[in-house]
């Protein structure tokens, strides 16, 4: 049996939103890019979006706005966490600022609140599902908040996505929100959408801008995105029921289930534990048996650049277990033989 580390469904609404969308011969932006720029505005209750062709570039373009493309600009970001942060940082011309985490994955408050002050931007990641607590706080400079992995779950009841200046967010096939590829700008604030937008059509550019690039999500693109905005609701149920499951297993076992933060409700994007060993052979065997576990995130970013110990320790200590939204009984009971296999009672 193979049970992978993702898997996304796409059902006959795919098939038909792309059938129409091809039918209509305008796959490139136009009408389903409007319309899922609305259904992004309405279901986070964040008036203005502009959907990207990625969530990396929406992130680089989200810093260049803020910044005015300052070079050098200082941006701060978590440095366990997927490298497409560290090179939209990079190819924003900016210079990345790494912060470590704590047991729960979510930042150090005091180096965060710390290094802020020396900050042009922070970025606050909604890490695997979870919540970040301190999109609550207010820095010393401007903060993006990145709901690509957690985009549906909540802080005190307010969605993730409207705490900050700006948020951000990733269609990627696997995501919560995934189509195809994708992403998207959100703001209360009109004029950083502009500023944005202005720099993702070079035909429509001031040939003076300083950068512009084709970052805007075609009609095709944003049709499967459309969809399973849709569907995420159901998916991310059945996600949190077998996250339920899985809570019962490992609490039998040595491994422990790293949780959301204290008032604040996950979107069990993932599900992730900390083992009590590195998890390299763990991987292995479980790999082996055909179960993609997974290190939550490939490589930390600060690459010995920063002293991040608690982000090497997570590195070395933490573990991804599939959490499939259409994922079968059996297949739960094979992953539960899997699971008691690496971490014997
Ligand atoms: C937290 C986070 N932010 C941003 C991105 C970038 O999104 P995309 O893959 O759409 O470029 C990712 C992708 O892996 C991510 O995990």
């Amino acid at each position: 049996m193979l049970i992978p580390h993702s898997r996304p469904v796409f059902d006959d609404s795919f098939t038909q939103a792309a059938t129409q969308t091809i039918q209509s011969g305008q796959l490139a932006q136009g009408e389903s890019t409007t319309k899922l720029e609305q259904r992004i505005s309405q279901s986070l209750g964040v008036q203005h979006t502009l959907a990207i062709d990625s969530g990396t570039s929406a992130l680089m373009l989200a810093i260049r706005a803020l910044t005015n493309s300052k070079p050098l600009a200082r941006v701060g970001i978590p440095a366990y966490a997927c490298a497409s942060l560290l090179f939209a940082v990079k190819n924003a011309g900016a210079t990345p600022v790494f912060l470590d985490c704590t047991n729960d994955l979510t930042l150090n408050a005091e180096q965060a609140f710390n290094t802020a002050k020396t900050l042009d931007i922070l970025v606050l990641v909604h890490p695997f599902g979870m919540v970040e607590p301190l999109v609550k706080e207010t820095f010393a400079c401007p903060v993006i908040e990145d709901i690509a992995q957690s985009v549906g779950a909540t802080l005190d009841g307010q969605q993730v996505g409207t705490f900050a200046d700006v948020c951000i967010g990733s269609f990627y096939a696997t995501k919560p929100w995934g189509g195809a590829y994708g992403g998207f700008i959100s703001s209360r604030d009109l004029s950083l959408i502009e500023k944005c937008k202005a720099k993702t059509n070079p035909d429509a550019a001031d040939l003076n801008a300083t950068y512009v690039g084709h970052h805007q999500l075609s009609n095709i693109h944003a049709a499967l995105a459309f969809e399973r905005i849709n569907q995420a609701d159901d998916e991310r149920k059945h996600r949190q029921a077998w996250a339920a499951k899985y809570d019962a297993l490992f609490a039998q076992t040595s491994a422990t289930p790293i949780t959301s933060y204290t008032g604040s409700k996950s979107n069990s994007f993932r599900y992730i534990v900390r083992c009590d060993r590195d998890v390299t052979n763990i991987i292995k065997q479980l790999n082996h048996m055909g179960i993609s576990a997974a290190r939550p995130v490939q490589t930390p970013l600060h690459q010995g650049v920063t002293a991040c110990p608690a982000t090497d320790e997570a590195w070395q200590h933490c573990l991804s277990i599939p959490l499939l939204a259409d994922m079968s009984q059996t297949e739960f009971e094979y992953l539960q033989q899997g699971i008691q296999t690496c971490f014997p009672s």
